[in-house]
C-alpha cells in the first residue's frame, strides 16, 4: 500500500497494512484482529509531521474521524469539540466563523486536529496548550475510551506525553477546547504586529489576525501542495543562559529568546542560514530558500536523501556553534 498522497514530504514508501478509520469502533474492530494487533502501528493523520525512512511493516491507522460542534460553556469558556480526522485550519475556521476567538494564531498549519497535541502545536506566540480543554483517546492496551485533561498530557514546546513511553500507544479520537468568551488579540510575536500594524489596523479582530498570519505563512513557508515539506524540520535548541552568552561574545548577532527558566531558545532558522545552507541543496533535498528551517523534496527525494541533508546541517552547526539540532517530524 503506497503511503506516497498521505505524507507531505511526497514520500514513496508503502506499508503492509493500511485501514481507513472512519468511526471509533473500526479501531476496536481492527485491534480485534491478532494478526493486526501484533503489527507496528502508526497512527496518520495529516502526514505533515512525518519522514518516511523506510517501507513500513505494520498497521498503518489514517485516521478520517469527522465532526465538529460547540458541546458546551463556563463561566468564560465556550468549549468546541473536533474528530481527529478534522483539518486542522478548516476547524480553526470554523471557530472563527462561530465568532470564537483563541486559535487564530495557529491558522494553517498543516495536519490534523488530532495531530495537533502530539506536538503541542504552535505558531506566532500561541501553543495549543494555551487554549486545551481535554481529549479523548483510545487505549489499545485496555480496548477503551478515555478522557485526559491537559495535566496529563504534558505539554511542553513541541511535546506531549504522546510522544513518550506512556502515551505513545494511545490514540486520539476528539479534542475539545476552551476559547474564551471575552477574546484579546496575542500579538506578543513581533513579526505578526507588524503585518497587523502594516494593514494599517489598530484593533484587530480574531479573523483579522488569522488572515495577516495566513499572509505570513504563505510569504515564508513552502505550501505541501506544491512542495514536498513538514514544515520546521528541526526544534529550536534550547540552551543555558551561560551557553548563549558565551556564544554571543563571538556571534553578537545570534538570535535568540530568553525562556522563563532562565534557559535560552535559539533560532534553529538562523544557525543554519549562518553555516550557508539556505537554498542549498543535497541531492533531490534541499533547504528552502525563504526558511532555512524547512527542509524540502525537491522531487522524487527518499527517506534517506532528506536524512542526509539533515546529517549534514546538525554536523556543520555542531562544528560552527557547538548545538545539536533535534529534528522535529516523527521518523519512520
Ligand atoms: N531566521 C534566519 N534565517 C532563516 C530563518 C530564520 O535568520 O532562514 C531568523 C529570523 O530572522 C528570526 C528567527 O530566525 O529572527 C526566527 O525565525 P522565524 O520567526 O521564522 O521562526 P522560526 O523560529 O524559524 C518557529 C516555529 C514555526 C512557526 C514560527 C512562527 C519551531 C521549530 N518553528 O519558526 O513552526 O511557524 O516560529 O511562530 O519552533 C513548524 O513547527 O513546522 C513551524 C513552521
Amino acid at each position: 500500500f503506497s503511503l506516497l498522497p498521505f505524507n507531505t514530504f511526497r514520500i514513496e514508501a508503502r506499508a503492509r497494512h493500511y485501514v481507513r478509520v472512519e468511526q471509533v469502533d473500526q479501531l476496536a474492530a481492527a485491534l480485534a484482529d491478532p494478526a493486526l494487533a501484533a503489527l507496528p502501528r502508526l497512527v496518520l493523520g495529516g502526514g505533515s509531521n512525518l519522514l518516511l525512512t523506510q517501507d513500513f511493516n505494520g498497521l498503518v491507522l489514517h485516521m478520517a474521524l469527522a465532526g465538529k460542534a460547540i458541546v458546551g460553556e463556563d463561566a468564560g469558556h465556550v468549549l468546541v469539540r473536533a474528530s481527529a480526522g478534522e483539518n486542522w485550519h478548516g476547524f480553526v475556521q470554523y471557530t472563527l466563523e462561530q465568532g470564537l476567538g483563541g486559535l487564530e494564531n495557529l491558522s494553517l498549519i498543516p495536519g490534523t486536529v488530532g495531530a495537533a497535541p502530539i506536538q503541542n502545536i504552535g505558531a506566532y506566540g500561541a501553543e495549543i496548550k494555551d487554549v486545551f480543554h481535554s481529549l479523548t483517546a483510545f487505549d489499545p492496551a485496555t480496548g477503551t475510551l478515555r478522557e485526559m485533561r491537559a495535566e496529563e498530557c504534558r505539554f511542553a514546546y513541541r511535546d506531549s506525553v504522546f510522544k513518550h513511553a506512556e502515551g505513545r500507544g494511545l490514540i486520539i479520537v476528539d479534542v475539545t477546547f476552551a476559547l474564551p468568551k471575552a477574546w484579546t488579540p496575542n500579538l506578543r510575536y513581533a513579526e505578526l504586529a507588524q503585518a497587523v500594524a502594516a494593514d494599517g489596523i489598530t484593533a484587530p479582530t480574531a479573523r483579522q489576525i488569522s488572515d495577516a498570519v495566513i499572509a505570513v505563512r504563505r510569504r515564508k513557508l513552502p505550501d505541501p501542495a506544491e512542495i514536498g515539506n513538514a514544515g520546521s524540520f528541526f526544534k529550536n535548541p534550547v540552551v543555558s543562559g551561560a551557553q548563549c552568552a558565551r556564544l554571543l561574545e563571538q556571534f553578537p548577532d545570534l538570535v535568540h529568546h530568553a525562556q522563563a527558566d532562565g534557559t535560552e531558545k535559539l533560532a534553529a532558522g538562523w544557525l543554519i542560514d549562518r553555516c550557508g545552507w539556505k537554498g542549498r541543496n543535497l541531492g533531490p533535498a534541499g533547504v528552502y530558500p525563504k526558511q532555512a528551517l524547512v527542509l524540502v523534496n525537491n522531487g522524487g527525494a527518499r527517506g534517506a536523501d532528506i536524512v542526509a541533508l539533515a546529517k549534514a546541517i546538525q554536523a556543520d552547526v555542531q562544528a560552527r556553534y557547538g548545538v545539536l539540532l533535534e529534528p522535529e517530524p516523527v521518523f519512520i
